[in-house]
């Protein structure tokens, strides 16, 4: 059983960094990836600010929405519409500071400012399976540190091995 943990203070980069044992934790005792997105997203919702945090996977040509937290969102994005479609199709990190300048923007709540969207693409492939999006209320309110935990939650989450 993981413990959860109660309270974590500090900087946004210390919280990250005091989430990854549990991080490591819940993706390694698990071996079905909707499970541990879902862990993952609810467990990063908890201690950091986030508007909305979630996963939305490839399927057939689209993305389509996985585990969540927060307000209900869109459910399918083409890869040709918003910051999460563009991460998808050039299979790179996107950190959008101002969510109204980006264009093609898909607005699923109207109160996300900043965001950004993490891609996790198949190893020795340009496959991608996954996308991890995250969206906040405050404008610019994603820097490197985000990135930084962010891509390497993803690529835990990725690189797992599933049954
Ligand atoms: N804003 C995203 C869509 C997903 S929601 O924010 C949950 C985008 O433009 O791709």
């Amino acid at each position: 059983m993981i413990k959860p943990i109660a309270r974590i203070e500090g900087t946004r980069a210390e919280k990250y960094e005091a989430l990854m044992p549990q991080m490591i934790a819940l993706i390694q005792g698990e071996d079905d990836l909707i499970a541990n997105c879902a862990n993952v997203a609810a467990a990063l919702m908890m201690h950091l600010d986030f508007h909305w945090i979630g996963f939305y996977f490839m399927k057939d040509g689209q993305l389509v929405l996985g585990p969540f937290q927060g307000p209900v969102a869109c459910t399918r994005i083409p890869l040709d519409r918003g910051v999460c479609g563009a991460a998808a199709r050039t299979r790179s990190t996107f950190v959008v500071s101002d969510v109204d300048r980006f264009p093609g923007h898909i607005a699923c709540s109207s109160l996300s400012r900043s965001e950004i969207v993490v891609p996790f693409v198949v190893e020795g492939t340009e496959q991608v399976m996954f996308v991890l999006d995250v969206d906040s209320v405050r404008l610019d309110d994603f820097t490197a540190v985000d990135r930084r935990y962010l891509e390497a939650i993803t690529a835990m989450l990725g690189q797992h091995h599933y049954a």
